[in-house]
């Protein structure tokens, strides 16, 4: 189990925590948590604002593949993969890698990329319907704190049994009472959240003995 920041390559942007159009409300949480049309592509109170394809997977991709030596025919599955963004640059890096997506956003999976068409799988992380240590890994990204502790617990031991030692997991987190304040006012859809002493109690709890980071509001 190692600490690993395998999105170091991922376009950072920092949000002007002082230019939030509207106040969050609890029908904002509400709303964006029914992860529908208007969390992916409404307005950006309500979620992402527009969440589309523009290649910037690419590198993760491939930082993904040389830290788990991926060959063509191996078999990686994306927890939370919504429109299948990262399960198409992972094909698009290694031609022949064999890539899958699960999520639970009906809208995601029936706005996918057109290359992942027949490759995502709507359901829960807390019940990944495929058989032990099936995959060469198994990455989630931004989705587990998505689910309140228990599910969490849960999703992790699914990963773990999915692919035992080569799982990612990448949660929100922060390290401080100030990042943990703009973490507070900006946050829509996470449930469990901790600074990372807590995250790995719970990944120890769990079983899990893969890889993880954080991200960080700020
Ligand atoms: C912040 S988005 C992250 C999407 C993608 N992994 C990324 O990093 O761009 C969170 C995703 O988790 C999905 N999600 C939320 N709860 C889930 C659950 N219980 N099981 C599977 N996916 C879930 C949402 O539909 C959404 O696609």
């Amino acid at each position: 189990m190692a600490e690993i920041d395998l999105l170091r390559r991922y376009p950072r942007t920092k949000r002007d925590i002082g230019k939030r159009a509207h106040a969050k409300t609890d029908e904002h949480i509400r709303i964006a948590r029914q992860y529908g049309a208007e969390y992916f592509d409404g307005p950006r109170e309500l979620g992402y604002g527009g969440y589309r394809y523009d290649g910037r997977w690419l590198a993760i991709a491939e930082d993904m593949i040389a830290h788990w030596g991926l060959k063509p025919g191996d078999r990686v599955l994306d927890v939370g993969c919504a429109k299948g963004f990262l399960v198409k640059d992972l094909m698009k890096a290694l031609p022949g890698l064999e890539v899958f997506g699960l999520d639970v956003s009906e809208y995601a999976l029936v706005h996918c990329e057109p290359e992942v068409v027949g490759r995502l799988h709507l359901g829960s992380a807390i019940h990944l319907p495929f058989p032990d240590a099936s995959f060469a890994a198994v990455v989630s990204i931004n989705t587990l704190h998505n689910l309140p502790r228990a599910d969490c617990i849960r999703a992790l031991r699914e990963i773990e049994r999915l692919a035992p030692g080569r799982g990612y997991v990448q949660v929100d987190s922060y390290h401080s009472p100030e990042q943990r304040a703009v973490f507070l006012d900006w946050v829509l859809t996470a449930q469990t959240h901790y600074e990372p002493d807590g995250w790995r109690a719970l990944f120890a709890e769990a079983g899990y003995t893969g890889d993880y980071y954080w991200t960080i509001a700020e």
